[in-house]
């Protein structure tokens, strides 16, 4: 196959910094907001216009290449991974974040094949920060390459969750069993910086030990999952076997150890599959 993966992430890095301009220049101004599945999953027009554009510079640069993207998909497209050179993508991760104006949104291109994550990209565009990862050559920020914690006592660890959007309270009680869980374990903190791929990406970088969530999409983590193992971190299923990049729930780990750890520590939550 002759995919070269450093052009891949070059046209993947600068596409990151034009669209992260236009989610710059929105993110003071006031925003049109719509409901997606529930009354706490977001979408905004400017989720919609970056995602567009992202979709048409890679069929214009790339025209073999597919995609999956988290707001074609939300208008009917199908969350559909073959072995072809695929581009998973969420044009702003932190949506809710970006409505608020908190300071943690990111643009994820995560780019596979062989349904195996090659490349990934996390942008953090507020910050500045550009994440970056090709398998086997390591991950970094801005340059600088990530490795990750070396804890490895779960007791010991700074842990960061999300809670989804589902707010009924079936589901609300077993968010809060998993956290009461977590926390007698005990840990030193939970946090919640509501990006899926920024909480990765910390993970990647020694911010924080380990993360979980149930409910997630394959394109909040796509990229994300490849610079936290080139970062010698683990992303593993909640019920501890390998990443399912459908199943909608992982544990982010600096190693198996912690990995294994949290997820004996959780109840599952059920979410449809991608
Ligand atoms: C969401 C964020 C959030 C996570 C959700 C994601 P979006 O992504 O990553 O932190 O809890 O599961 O769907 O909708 O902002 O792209």
């Amino acid at each position: 196959n002759d995919i070269d993966l450093k052009e891949i992430l070059d046209f993947g890095v600068n596409l990151s910094r034009t669209v992260g301009s236009v989610i710059l220049k929105a993110f003071k101004q006031p925003k049109k907001i719509q409901l997606k599945e529930t009354c706490a999953d977001l979408v905004t027009e400017t989720d919609q216009l970056v995602e567009h554009m992202i979709i048409k510079a890679i069929k214009d640069t790339y025209p073999t290449h597919k995609f999956i993207g988290e707001e074609s998909v939300a208008a009917g497209l199908k969350c559909n991974l073959t072995d072809e050179p695929t581009w998973i993508v969420d044009p702003i991760d932190g949506t809710t974040n970006f409505v608020h104006r908190y300071p943690y949104v990111a643009v994820c291109l995560g780019f596979c094949m062989n349904k195996t994550v090659k490349v990934g990209i996390v942008y953090n565009v507020p910050n500045d920060e550009m994440f970056t990862a090709i398998r086997g050559l390591g991950a970094f920020c801005n340059g600088k390459q990530l490795q990750v914690s070396d804890e490895t006592d779960l007791a010991k660890s700074l842990l960061m969750a999300e809670f989804g959007s589902k707010r009924d309270p079936e589901t609300i009680e077993k968010v809060l069993k998993n956290i009461t869980s977590v926390l007698t374990n005990p840990v030193h903190a939970i946090h919640n910086m509501g990006s899926a791929a920024l909480n990765i990406c910390a993970v990647a970088s020694a911010q924080a030990e380990a993360y979980y969530e149930y409910g997630i999409h394959c394109w909040d983590y796509c990229a994300a999952s490849i610079i936290l193992e080139e970062a010698g971190g683990v992303i593993i299923d909640t019920e501890g076997g390998p990443m399912d990049l459908m199943a909608r729930r992982l544990v982010a780990a600096c190693n198996t150890s912690i990995a294994q750890s949290l997820s004996r520590k959780l109840i599952t939550i059920e979410y449809p599959r991608d």
